[in-house]
């Protein structure tokens, strides 16, 4: 998620969880091949399994740019079909790709000829008028001829003109029967379903209805914590979950690191705002770390400071 799943979040969640797979924010191909590589592609060892997420729509550029991706390690790459934002709207890529879908098996063609890692389509039941389940069908059964790895559904459709990205993460009605009729219809396809799912019991009516994998987006930012069971309760690792409590204090090393650097006390703060929502004390918790994170030479004692006021949860 733009603006959010920055290495620094990843780097915070891998403290709640080590085997939920992570994604990028999306990195629009040009900027790959023309930007600086170290602040779209850095990241910490800990930080896998983690998928790269590519803007694009040719499949050259995108064939580069997922060996870029493999060659600094990245375990995945995903191409966005689910973006409405006018900006990626008028580059030609995100959502507006379903009413292309040759265009889009021709990119995950390249992609998978250039790279041994899995690469997988995030997109929308559909756009605009093309929105009924069959117009979605054709599209995976088109994509997945090409060698797509792994659908990621978001099941609401867009609309292209008249709403922003905002309201369409809101407005259009979620559709999960169209994503598990997907999955029936294509057994043998990997379908990940998203959209609306906010909590672990959610999550597992949607996997009872036979989809093979959940996708959180905006719960994972604004509850943190509710991926801390993940991994015991879903991945049958043996170890308890952390409390929240050491969880912040995992990220004292890597929050002097950072300083040392360069890098500010804000840039990872920022991400751990959300950790004890609904707690006593989250309110304090939040304004020290916004009063205080943002000043020069902050350092790990605000986020001490911060987590002082938090009395310990059970
Ligand atoms: C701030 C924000 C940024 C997002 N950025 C991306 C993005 O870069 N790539 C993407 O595929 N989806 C992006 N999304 C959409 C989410 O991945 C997800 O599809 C959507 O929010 C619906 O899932 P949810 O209800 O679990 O949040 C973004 C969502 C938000 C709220």
């Amino acid at each position: 998620m733009m603006e959010r799943t920055d290495r620094h979040y990843r780097y915070f969640m891998r403290q709640l969880t080590g085997r939920t797979l992570l994604y990028t924010e999306m990195v629009v191909c040009a900027a790959l091949l023309h930007g600086d590589r170290d602040r779209l592609l850095g990241f910490d060892a800990l930080e896998h399994p983690i998928a790269l997420q590519l803007g694009g729509d040719d499949p050259a550029t995108l064939a580069a740019c997922a060996r870029i991706a493999a060659d600094w390690g990245y375990d995945e790459v995903n191409l966005n079909v689910g973006c409405p934002s006018d900006r990626v709207r008028d580059g030609q890529f995100g959502a507006c790709l379903m009413a292309q879908p040759e265009r889009v098996a021709a990119c995950v063609a390249a992609m998978r000829e250039a790279v041994s890692i899995p690469v997988t389509v995030k997109h929308r039941i559909g756009i605009d008028d093309r929105d009924a389940y069959e117009d979605m069908a054709d599209f995976v059964r088109i994509v997945a001829a090409a060698g797509c790895d792994r659908f990621s559904v978001h099941a609401r459709k867009a609309w292209l003109q008249g709403l922003s990205p905002k309201e369409n993460r809101q407005v259009p009605p979620l559709r999960y029967g169209d994503v598990y009729r997907l999955k029936a219809e294509f057994p043998h396809l990997a379908i990940e379903i998203n959209g609306g799912i906010t909590t672990l019991e959610g999550a597992r009516t949607c996997l009872g209805q036979g989809v093979d994998a959940v996708m959180i987006g905006r719960a994972a930012y604004d509850r943190p914590y509710l991926f801390s069971a993940v991994d015991q309760e879903w991945f049958g690792e043996p170890t308890p979950p952390r409390s929240r409590h050491g969880a912040v204090e995992a990220m004292y090393p890597y929050v002097e690191a950072w300083l040392m650097k360069g890098g500010r006390l804000n840039q990872i703060a920022r991400h751990l705002l959300n950790l004890f929502t609904d707690c006593p004390g989250s309110r304090a918790w939040k304004r020290h770390i916004t009063e205080r994170a943002t000043q020069p030479g902050a350092g790990v004692e605000v986020l001490q400071e911060a987590l002082a006021l938090v009395p310990p949860l059970p």
